[in-house]
């Protein structure tokens, strides 16, 4: 039996290309043109078409003819790879093959083009190794601990993906920071990022948030109003603290997940949504599954996807370029030129346990950033819980009782009385709204101490 090579080509479940060595298009089948590359017919040959098209997973501009230069002085016929496609209605990713092959003594390439998008759902590939998108990631989530490294591969996974990411972690360890670049990574990028704090509203409230409502379902319904998740419709629906959730609406997100639609409150009509969810929470689901708070099912949903979030004392060596990081911002933000963190002062970083992680590392270095004098942080400018708690493990034995009074005369007399200017304290009583008490606890001072400043600077 003898077969024809067009009808072969033709009928090829997948993309076939021949060019020349300069990736000049010699042929293509229909497959390649019409679901690959999206052309019509006869423009098969657009030049320069392989070189300007393809992207590597970490969505770096892969440059094809390189490749190609490199595989045929390396000697080697033929090369394997992943590949990103871009198109309009939303990326491909491609199993790409060349080889090598020589007619009538010139060299050409044979591509195969197999799209494996679908596959892609259930995440099969190995992560890759890291190239610009690290470099973005970075960019906004800084650190380089092991452990980071590998919250940036977990990332670039479920960015790759659609399945639902569940994000746990202490309080400030940079949960929504993953939601963001999960979202900001994945093909759903161009549709919206809808964010709900599930702790912040009423049960009541949250669920007519989430579904919406039409008019009349409640008093003060006025009129149909669109639920976060039609909001979110195409795109990613960030739910913070999904530990909080009432059973009911437990069982009601659960629905969702699984039928894919939802019904405003007050109404009975289905409407279809296709979002992705990426929840997070700093409780232990699992411990309040066991308590009988939280449903096992919905978790199971929710957490097809785990990033577990490092607190800040597990990943203690990216202290130093954390804070350089909100050094950067600072100076960004109010003009100054702080140079840095005097040594003193960072070894008091780095012993500290930051209970409340980046967040609280960040509200200290704006802290010092108020305080600061000569544009280096010193440890007087830092915040009173890391000066006092850093103490209090060089001053108190393993097991006993640390107490504030125990604690703060020491403190005086090591580190001084606080000395600020009178700008330098007009600025915090600004920040504050002339609070008092407010400033005082910032400072880590005593009202009457305050009070005795303010006298002084007749302010
Ligand atoms: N790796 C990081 N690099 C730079 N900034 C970070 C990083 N992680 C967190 N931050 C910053 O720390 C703050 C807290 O982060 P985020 O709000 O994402 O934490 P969270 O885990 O959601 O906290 P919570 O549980 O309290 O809501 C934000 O201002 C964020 O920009
Ligand atoms: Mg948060």
């Amino acid at each position: 039996m003898r077969f024809n090579f067009d009808d072969l080509a033709r009928e090829m479940p997948a993309g076939m290309l021949i060019t020349d060595t300069q990736l000049e298009v010699l042929y293509m089948n229909a497959y390649a043109r019409d679901k690959i590359f999206d052309l019509k017919p006869g423009q098969e040959r657009a030049s320069l078409l392989l070189r300007s098209k393809f992207y590597t997973t970490d969505r770096q501009v892969f440059d094809m003819h390189g490749c190609m230069q490199n595989m045929i002085s390396m000697k080697k016929r033929t090369f394997h790879k992943t590949l990103i496609i871009r198109k309009k209605g939303g990326d491909s990713l491609l199993f790409f093959t060349a080889r090598a092959f020589g007619v009538e003594g010139l060299e050409h390439y044979v591509f195969v083009l197999v799209d494996i998008s679908d596959e892609m759902d259930c995440i099969t590939h190995a992560p890759q190794s890291f190239g610009r998108e690290e470099f973005e990631l970075r960019s906004r989530i800084v650190g380089n601990d092991e452990k980071v490294r590998h919250i940036y591969r977990l990332i670039s996974l479920a960015a790759d993906s659609t399945v639902n990411v569940l994000v746990t972690g202490e309080s400030g360890t940079g949960k929504e920071l993953v939601a963001d670049a999960i979202h900001a990574l994945s093909k759903r990028r161009d549709k919206p990022l809808v964010k709900v704090n599930c702790a912040a509203l009423s049960e009541s409230l949250l669920e007519s948030e989430l579904f919406g409502h039409v008019k009349g379902a409640f008093t003060g319904a006025i009129k149909d109003k669109a639920g976060k998740f039609e909001e979110a419709d195409g795109g990613t629906l960030f739910l913070d603290e999904i530990g909080e959730i009432s059973q009911s609406i437990q069982v009601k997100l659960l629905r969702v997940i699984q039928q894919k639609t939802i019904e405003r409150v007050g109404d009975n009509r289905p409407i279809a949504v296709d979002m992705r969810i990426i929840a997070a929470t700093n409780r232990d689901l699992p411990e309040s599954i066991r308590k009988g708070i939280f449903r096992e099912d919905l978790y199971y949903r929710l957490n097809v996807f785990l990033i577990r979030m490092p607190a800040l004392r597990e990943r203690q060596l990216d202290i130093p370029r954390l804070s350089d990081h909100f050094v950067d911002q600072g100076n960004e933000n109010t003009g100054k030129q702080v140079r840095g963190i005097s040594k003193e002062a960072m070894r008091l970083m780095m012993r500290y346990r930051w209970p409340g992680n980046i967040r609280e590392l960040q509200n200290a270095i704006e802290h010092a950033f108020v305080l600061v004098q000569n544009n280096l942080i010193e440890p007087e400018d830092l915040p009173e819980s890391v000066r006092l708690e850093t103490l209090s493990t060089e001053m108190v034995k393993p097991g006993e009782p640390v107490t504030h009074a125990t604690i703060e005369p020491e403190f005086v007399k090591r580190r001084g009385r606080l000395s600020i200017t009178r700008e330098q304290l007009m600025e915090v009583l600004e920040k504050h709204n002339w609070n008092q008490s407010e400033t005082a606890r910032f400072l880590g001072i005593s009202r009457v101490a305050l009070w005795k400043k303010i006298k002084k600077f007749d302010l």
